[in-house]
């Protein structure tokens, strides 16, 4: 078979290897190969390796030299809330006076805040805020992401969110995977009335199925905003819809959110700051991803998730940007993979499990993404890296020089290709 394209002169390609989800143990387990080549055709990857390429090569194929970068698979943000109005600058100095999250959110702004400025906002506004971020992530070496709303918190606004994302899915180069997440705050409309909003938020799952707007549906498990009871009942009903289930689970208070995960098999539990020892024990035993969010920890300045204590547990693991005006505002997902390293204590070969096919797992994408390997889509990112201690170690700067999406570069040279 010919390929497209060869990119050859790799310096180092790092893949995960073993079949997901990769926990414990294994995270650290990486195949490396020096001086190497990845053969692409049809936007899949046909051979990589470090032998000979001669044979993928006819009088069409395109030679790339990848003059030494190292490769890895296109990274994958498993957790962000890319489609919202405005900023909360405003709300940055009060949390660094000490003003706790949670009493933001009490008082009317917060996650609030962003619903009202959400709701005003035009559909081309929205589309327009969450495509440059998109592209931000992508120069980061980001190829898929999952989305989720919960900035409108009404059925006609989470619809516009959700379709907001769904058109940058169709317009942008990176992968988006759509989530439900009416379930972030109640809205002021059902301010004294939790019940009758869960109720609503019951029915709106139905639309949103019907209409093919989300894959999965989240639920921000936490005191004063969804109990254990009420994520278990939007949960429960989500699954009669077949929707997969995940939560922003022990952010704050130890609430037993991950417990539930477990419980109810969801895909992820994410956050986990405040996990309790019994629900390591009990993700250990199950597939259900921690989904771990350095950079919010860093921003709130709250602690992070014990990570070594649950990979030492044997849990599987996956790290994710949390992207969001309020608790993560920053799209640089190696700044979150430096956080990884520097905060949660992992080593680099367990970050890019992290960050590849751990998350494609929980996502529902590990046939396709989150390796180089033969038969997946040509998803890669080359990096101006000797190594990848580097790339995790020299922080706070991109290292990403080109990148490919389904066989087609999509960054070249630190510039986004636009299509013509
Ligand atoms: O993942 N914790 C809840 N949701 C987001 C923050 C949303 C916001 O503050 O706007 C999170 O941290
Ligand atoms: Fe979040």
């Amino acid at each position: 078979m010919k390929a497209n394209l060869v990119i050859i002169n790799i310096g180092v390609l790092y893949t995960p290897i073993i079949k997901p989800p990769i926990r414990g143990k294994d995270m650290s387990h990486i195949l490396e190969v020096e001086n190497a080549f990845i053969a692409i055709k049809d936007g899949k990857i046909i051979d990589f390796g470090n032998q000979d390429y001669a044979k993928y090569i006819s009088t069409e194929t395109e030679i790339f030299d990848a003059k030494h970068c190292i490769a890895i698979p296109g990274l994958i943000d498993s957790h962000t809330h890319l489609v919202h109005a405005g900023s909360r600058e405003d709300e940055y100095a009060k949390l660094r006076a000490g003003v706790p999250y949670l009493d933001i959110l009490k008082s009317g702004g917060g996650i609030l805040g962003t619903v009202n400025k959400t709701r005003e906002a035009s559909f081309e506004d929205l589309y327009k805020k969450g495509y440059s971020s998109l592209d931000e992530m992508m120069l980061y070496g980001v190829t898929t992401i999952e989305a989720k709303s919960g900035y409108g918190l009404d059925l006609l606004n989470e619809v516009k969110q959700l379709e907001v994302a769904k058109k940058i899915n169709e317009t942008h180069p990176v992968f988006i995977k759509s989530t439900y997440m009416g379930a972030h705050a109640a809205p002021k409309e059902y301010k004294d009335n939790k019940p009758g909003y869960i109720n609503q938020i019951i029915e709106d799952m139905k639309y949103i199925k019907n209409h093919h707007l989300a894959d999965a549906v989240d639920v921000f498990c936490e005191t004063g905003v969804f109990s254990i009871e009420d994520t278990r009942k939007i949960l429960k009903e989500a699954q009669q819809l077949d929707f997969s289930v995940k939560l922003h689970a022990d952010e704050i208070d130890s609430l037993g959110g991950a417990g539930l995960g477990v419980e109810l098999q969801a895909t992820s539990v994410d956050h986990l700051m405040a996990i309790s020892d019994e629900d390591i024990k009990k993700l250990s035993k199950s597939n259900t991803v921690a989904n771990l969010l350095p950079g919010t920890s860093f921003y709130l300045n709250k602690g992070y998730a014990p990570a070594r204590k649950m990979i030492d547990a044997n849990c599987a693991l996956s790290i994710a940007g949390d992207y969001n005006p309020g608790s993560c505002p920053t799209e640089n997902f190696q700044f979150i993979m430096h956080l990884a390293s520097n905060e949660l204590k992992m080593n680099p070969k367990e970050i890019l499990n992290a960050t590849t096919i751990n998350p494609a797992y929980h996502l529902g994408l590990s046939e396709s993404k989150g390796t180089i390997d033969i038969g997946k889509d040509a998803d890669i990112v080359l990096m101006d890296a000797s190594n990848l201690n580097y790339l995790v170690y020299h922080f706070g700067v991109n290292h990403t020089k080109h990148v490919l999406i389904n066989g087609k570069f999509v960054v070249f040279n630190r510039q986004i290709v636009r299509k013509k």
